[in-house]
């Protein structure tokens, strides 16, 4: 496993749109491979080929990115004393994905993204969809996604037609955002 570069605004090629996948070979699960090594690394939730500079339509997706090696943790809040357990990874990957009912009902999350990053901002979004994909090995699943992991494919699907979180807000909010990018890059 390696871990990748990520690409970040304004590189052109996270305007690509992403080709389906039709070999699911070696190479496919080496690359998903890479993908979760550089996402944990950079502390994402979720990561689209693309942004790796590989145009195919793969994603990978972890809500709970902690270490499972990671010791409980000893805590006295709420007023007693007691322990954390660390949340076990929960890595998923998403070949080929399709959005089959995105609900009408929309939801609002304030979203990041490892391209554009330092930056966050609320997006509108169906509350709900219906993902339909397929796994590493090509087999086809489907699946009710509601809350945060609603949100989380839209946005990297998103990545597979070459858009991103910020194209979903007003030109000035976008323009604002790329500036204090670039300020915060400028001050590195
Ligand atoms: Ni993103």
């Amino acid at each position: 496993m390696a871990i990748r570069e990520i690409l970040e605004v304004p590189d052109a090629r996270l305007k690509t749109v992403s080709k389906p996948v039709e070999t699911f070979d070696e190479a496919l699960k080496t690359l998903a491979a890479d993908m979760f090594e550089t996402m944990y690394a950079a502390d994402g939730i979720g990561l689209a080929a693309i942004q790796v500079g590989e145009p195919i339509r793969l994603l990978v997706i972890d809500l709970q990115p902690e270490d499972p090696d990671a010791e409980p943790e000893e805590c006295d809040h709420g007023g007693h004393h007691h322990t954390h357990q660390p949340l076990k990874k929960e890595p998923r990957v998403f070949v080929n994905p399709v959005i089959l009912d995105p609900a009408e009902e929309l939801n609002t999350y304030q979203e990041g993204c490892l391209s554009v990053p330092e930056i966050y901002a609320d997006v509108e979004r169906p509350k709900t969809c219906r993902v339909r994909w397929q796994d590493l090995d090509g087999k086809f699943h489907e699946e009710a996604m509601e809350g945060i992991m609603a949100t989380c494919i839209q946005h990297e699907m998103d990545h597979l037609e070459g858009i991103l979180f910020i194209d979903h807000l007003s030109r000035l909010k976008r323009s604002m955002a790329l500036k204090k990018l670039e300020k915060l890059r400028k001050a590195a």
